[in-house]
């Protein structure tokens, strides 16, 4: 949450700051800000989207070859001017733009108000500024790199931190503990950002930088080290993304082009893990702790919001494919309880962007009492795909869109392929079963792109009719279950309308009191094993007037003579099925989030990298 970038060199700051920042607007929205050096620190920012700050710059003219931006997901403070970043010490002359939080703020700031000093915003930010401007004037023989250590050693929280002084307008500081920051390194320029977005365009050259390290970064030069002065080297890694994986390529919307791309980040995903003609899955990622996998005694996966969905789903394929025992934990509950886990077990994490806080603090929870921690991520160089003792990654390409979609997908077929090639290993499936499972698994990108052909013109003329719903119910049983709660999970966060999924025959136990004609009730009715149960809910539904929606195989005449509208699509093993009724889904959500005049890509009170816990 929240985006920061940095750029020293030759070029125009503010520029290359605003493109940065509109890339990384995804992690926060609520307002942003620069700061730059042109004979002493100008700063502009204000509440409002970056095209507003883009707009006063403009109008400013400020030219600089030096400066720090950052977009804001508020936590302390309301969104407004004043709480915008980048904060400044008293003097003008420090400025400090920061993600994460303080948490022992308002004890700093109590006492840096004793010590008489005045304060401008609400924030837990503005403490930095005013404590190392406090250090660095107060403190005999201190130079502000020291400055900025011995501040951060009374800091508790967390937090990426960019700080620029006038008095060294050649440099630009940069700090990391729990929030992300890459370096990326050019030719005479060095940038700096919370992820590769904004830097891919420059270079793709680029340096992580861990927990507890700092740098010092000038438009030739770079010193990392650790809070503690100890000096580092760094390995400088090469970028794998394209600049046109983050752009929209003629979409209206992140999102919608992010469910078109599935086909390919589907097949993406699978290229060189899965073999149709020797019917073997080798996933290289955790070839070396396969043993441990296979001889855990059970799997606990941990992870929130839509990965979470796509770890339900992983918990029916791993008992049912591999015959482990699974365990599925909401990250932030997980460490706050006393876990029972520890040597033996496997604790598994998914997460899209690699960095949400309360999965990377199940991680280290786990493995700090001696667990296996091995990670589904889809960005590399992530926080979580570094701390884990192994995984996979997804390789769905950049998702921008704050609704999750072929992030979805991707770690679903990843824990298909784990799943499967655990059951081999075991000895629990055949090669036969194999076989069939794989020849299968590698038709699902062309089963995707039918179902995206075929569907979506109907979805969207549903989708208008449905457009003012105040409420929906998705029902689903089985591997549907966790798809029928991601359906409603799309819907609430960018449409705003209330949506609740429910395994299909709870619905008895409570919310079948909601029904009445005006409740739209989307039920997922694959074709498999639960198919007569789920007729039978479907009926319950109808005998109570509420108005029926199925996501159903093609042929199914029982469902489709039951509902009011059916979105037909493709029959797939049981065990695939999400994978092809979650892309209705996404499309419908995404059509009546536009009907409603919502932001799609950017929901209000949303980021798409959740940093803080
Ligand atoms: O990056 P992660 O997969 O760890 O993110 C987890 C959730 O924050 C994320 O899935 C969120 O629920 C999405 N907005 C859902 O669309």
């Amino acid at each position: 949450m929240c985006g920061i970038v940095g750029y020293v060199g030759d070029r125009e700051a503010t520029e290359i700051l605003v493109k940065g920042l509109k890339r990384l607007e995804y992690r926060g929205y609520d307002s942003a800000g620069v700061a730059l050096i042109n004979h002493g620190l100008v700063v502009q920012k204000g509440k409002g989207k970056v095209i507003a700050l883009e707009k006063a710059l403009k109008a400013d003219g400020v030219k600089s070859n030096i400066g720090i931006g950052h977009t804001r997901w508020a936590t302390h403070g309301e969104p407004n001017d004043v709480n915008s970043h980048p904060h400044l010490s008293e003097s003008g002359k420090i400025a400090v733009v920061h993600n994460g939080i303080i948490e022992n703020y308002n004890t700093l700031k109590k006492q840096l108000i004793e010590r008489g000093r005045t304060f401008q915003s609400q924030t837990d930010t503005e403490i930095v500024a005013q404590l190392l401007e406090e250090i660095y004037t107060t403190s005999k023989g201190v130079n502000f790199e020291q400055a900025i250590r011995l501040a951060l050693k009374q800091i508790v929280g967390t937090y990426g931190l960019a700080i620029m002084n006038e008095e060294t307008p050649d440099r630009i500081f940069i700090a990391r503990k729990g929030s992300p920051l890459l370096l990326g390194i050019g030719e005479d320029e060095m940038f700096i950002a919370s992820d590769a977005s904004p830097i891919v365009e420059y270079t793709n050259k680029v340096i992580y930088l861990d927990d507890g390290e700092m740098a010092i970064v000038t438009r030739d030069s770079y010193k990392v080290k650790t809070i503690d002065d100890y000096p580092l080297t760094k390995e400088v890694h090469e970028l794998a993304i394209s600049l046109d994986a983050i752009e929209k390529a003629g979409y209206p919307h992140f999102m919608l082009k992010e469910i078109f791309e599935q086909p390919r980040s589907i097949a993406d995903c699978m290229r060189g893990r899965i073999n149709p003609d020797t019917g073997k899955i080798v996933l290289g990622g955790i070839e070396d702790v396969i043993d441990e996998l296979i001889h855990a005694k059970r799997i606990v996966i941990a992870a929130c919001g839509t990965s979470w969905h796509s770890a339900l789903v992983g918990e029916y394929l791993f008992e049912q494919l591999a015959k482990t025992p699974v365990e599925v934990e909401y990250a932030s509950e997980f460490r706050y309880r006393d876990p029972l886990i520890g040597k033996g077990d496997v604790l598994l994490v998914i997460s899209q962007s690699g960095e949400t806080a309360d999965t990377l603090a199940a991680l280290r929870e786990a493995k700090a009492r001696g667990a296996m921690v091995l990670g589904i991520c889809n960005v590399v160089g992530s926080t979580i795909s570094r701390e884990t003792d192994a995984g996979v990654f997804t390789h769905a390409g950049p998702e921008i869109g704050v609704a999750s979609t072929k992030a979805f997908t991707a770690q679903v077929v990843v824990l298909i392929m784990m799943a499967l090639e655990l059951g081999q290993r075991k000895g629990i499936l055949s090669q036969s079963e194999m076989n069939k499972y794989i020849k299968e698994l590698s038709k699902i990108p062309s089963k995707v792109e039918y179902i995206l052909e075929h569907t979506d013109e109907a979805i969207q003329k549903m989708a208008s009719l449905f457009t003012y719903a105040p409420n929906f119910l998705y029902l689903g049983r089985s591997y549907n279950f966790p798809v029928a709660l991601e359906g409603a999970l799309k819907l609430k966060e960018i449409s705003y309308i209330h949506a609740e999924g429910y395994p299909a025959a709870e619905m008895k136990h409570g919310p079948i009191a909601l029904i009445d004609e005006m409740m739209p009730v989307v039920v997922i009715a694959a074709t498999d094993h639960t198919n007569d149960k789920m007729i039978s809910n479907i009926e319950e539904v109808k005998a109570r007037k509420g108005r029926i929606i199925s996501i159903m195989n093609d042929d199914n005449p029982e469902v489709e003579q039951l509902s009011e509208f059916h979105i037909s699509i493709p029959t797939t093993a049981d065990c695939f099925s999400p994978l092809l009724t979650v892309i209705p889904l996404q499309l419908l959500s995404y059509y009546i989030a536009v009907n409603r005049g919502c932001h799609v890509d950017q929901p209000r009170n949303l980021a798409k990298s959740v940093t803080v816990e």
